[in-house]
């Protein structure tokens, strides 16, 4: 790994205001010196990024429209996440895809409006159970590759970063082992390698997500093409992100 590590927190659907500002409070003093990315609810942002000044947090949302502004009740766009000060969007996430019927074509679509919008995508790509078991999950990855980063160029690649998250590993405590992990992001990297020029497989983030928690970050994060984390439920406690946070290679 040649850049520099992230570690990002999906908070999902949780937190009030209340306790998103005390999170902030608690988590910058334990944490110092590392690129963090949190990334809460909408209602959560435009306060957060008042909390963040100062601090080496950055901001991200967890999904955005493709549109920038028009007749699409209860949806938000790209420019309206810069105006509350992200610089990240997930995008892809397997909870999207899976209770909201997001397409590669629709994430494809978001994509390229966040880099437009100068967000930096996290993309989120895996496999679920069945297709593991089947040995479906390097064909899935690829197909998820090809359709999410569809007329994506070598010079707007360097500013996604590629989260991994098996589906079978998020929320139920069970982590992908590191080597699990490692092959695959192996196979990310390699499939970059092949689609764009120079060093741009090199320097794409390819972070892991699924159960990563103090207990499991040090062995997955020592994995050569493991770039970072993007975690859940841990981090959601303060104490615990941190923790991941810390952890030195
Ligand atoms: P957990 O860390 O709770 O397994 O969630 C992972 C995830 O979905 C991050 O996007």
């Amino acid at each position: 790994m040649t850049t520099k590590s992230l570690i990002a927190a999906n908070w999902k659907m949780n937190k009030s205001v209340k306790e998103a500002v005390s999170f902030i409070e608690d988590f910058k003093n334990y944490v110092k010196d590392v690129e963090i990315v949190i990334c809460p609810s909408f209602t959560l942002l435009n306060k957060l990024n008042e909390s963040i000044k100062n601090t080496n947090i950055k901001l991200g949302a967890q999904n955005m429209h493709f549109e920038e502004k028009g007749a699409f009740t209860g949806e938000i766009s790209g420019l309206m996440l810069k105006d509350v000060g992200c610089e990240y969007v997930i995008l892809g996430h397997s909870e999207r895809r899976q209770y909201f019927n997001e397409t590669d074509e629709l994430i494809n679509k978001k994509i390229k409006a966040a880099l437009k919008n100068k967000l930096k995508p996290i993309l989120c790509i895996g496999e679920n159970l069945q297709q593991r078991n089947n040995n479906q999950t390097m064909g899935i990855i690829k197909k998820q590759i090809i359709g999410d980063l569809n007329n994506v160029s070598d010079r707007e690649i360097k500013n996604i970063i590629v989260a991994y998250e098996p589906i079978w590993a998020i929320g139920t405590g069970k982590n992908a082992t590191p080597e699990q992990a490692e092959e695959v992001h192996k196979f990310i990297r390699e499939l970059l390698s092949k689609k764009y020029n120079g060093n741009a497989a090199k320097n794409t983030r390819i972070i892991y997500g699924g159960s990563m928690k103090p207990e499991n970050a040090k062995e997955l994060l020592s994995m050569p093409d493991i770039d970072g984390g993007l975690v859940g439920g841990a981090s959601l406690d303060a104490k615990s992100f941190a923790k991941i946070c810390s952890v030195r290679i």
